[in-house]
């Protein structure tokens, strides 16, 4: 009997390896590893901090700070296929280079990259800052090709308006959106931007004087979901999430999401990949190591849905199938 049952579970496991074949749908996991440094082609650690991923002729493109002497980030472009191996694509904006300010009386945070289908173009958006965060402005980069060279189109405060710890968000309809802390910390300030991504067109304030930043928005069916943080420095604080149905008014109460120090992170942005199968949702967070930033790390988490919420749970490590979009946790 018990060997009878043995071989219907053998012969259902062939016969499931055989649809996934027959399909073109074979397995392929490749394991993410949390609290580690990663590194690149060349050896190099990876340094690509406060950026987000875009997805661009079959590879996942990494932007980030380069806080590697700590101050004055260079930004990073790194490129991957498979989330393991690194391949560093040049410092796409250079201190002194860029820009001559930059390095000099002008600092870059939060760079993020994102494409825009109208005009062909690559578009940076980031924090555009001096030394001591009084300068709380914004600065845009463009470029023919992903790897650069980019240039800078413009910076300045957005609608007038004093913006710090930032992000970029693309809707579906290809409507970007540039999201920052703003006026001292207070607020966050949701700006449309033009059809070319150059400039802020209009102003939202949301979460007023609830002083929240490291804003990261995805929009999934029907619903935009925001997770952001408390404003504590470089040090850790409980994340939260907020919902809505619409991007710039109704959004929910924050509720606490993860654990009370989101796991030693802080958002960077939020991944979205889509496989043959399903969609997988990634938390990319920054694990900055104040006084050592550079050596922060990059941590990625699954996110999960529970009765509807998003759930937030910390693995050291996990596993991806990229082209089926499935995710196992241990
Ligand atoms: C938190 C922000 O999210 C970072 O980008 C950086 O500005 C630090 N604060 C500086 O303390």
């Amino acid at each position: 009997m018990r060997h009878h049952g043995k071989q219907i579970v053998i012969t259902a496991v062939l016969l499931f390896a055989a649809s996934m074949a027959m399909q073109g749908q074979e397995e392929n996991w490749t394991t993410i590893r949390n609290g580690i440094e990663w590194t690149d082609t060349e050896g190099y650690i990876v340094q690509a901090h406060g950026g987000n991923f875009l997805e661009h002729g079959g590879r996942w493109y990494l932007i980030g700070e380069d806080r590697s002497r700590s101050w004055n980030p260079d930004v990073n472009l790194y490129s991957t296929a498979d989330f393991q191996t690194w391949k560093f694509e040049g410092k796409i904006i250079k201190n002194h280079v860029t820009h001559e300010e930059l390095g000099r009386s002008r600092m870059i945070e939060r760079p993020k990259l994102m494409y825009n289908e109208k005009t062909g173009k690559f578009v940076v958006w980031c924090h555009w800052e001096a030394r001591n965060y009084s300068a709380s402005e914004a600065a845009v980069f463009e470029s023919d090709s992903v790897a650069g060279p980019y240039e800078c189109v413009w910076a300045g405060r957005p609608c007038e308006t004093k913006s710090r710890d930032c992000n970029i968000f693309v809707d579906n309809d290809g409507q970007a959106y540039f999201i920052s802390t703003t006026d001292e910390n207070t607020n966050l300030g949701l700006f449309r931007l033009s059809d070319d991504y150059h400039s802020a067109i209009s102003k939202t304030l949301l979460f007023e004087g609830q002083r929240r930043e490291a804003p990261a928005i995805v929009h999934i069916g029907d619903t935009y979901y925001m997770i952001s943080s408390a404003c504590t420095g470089w040090d850790p604080n409980q994340a939260k999430i907020a919902t809505s149905a619409s991007i710039d008014t109704g959004w929910s109460a924050l509720e606490n999401i993860g654990d009370r120090i989101a796991f030693d992170t802080q958002a960077s942005s939020i991944l979205t990949i889509k496989g043959t199968e399903a969609t997988a949702y990634i938390y990319v967070g920054d694990r900055w190591m104040d006084p050592d930033l550079p050596r922060s790390k990059i941590i990625m988490l699954p996110i999960s849905f529970e009765d509807g919420k998003m759930v937030l749970r910390y693995y050291d490590s996990w596993q991806i199938d990229l082209k089926r979009g499935l995710v196992r946790t241990p």
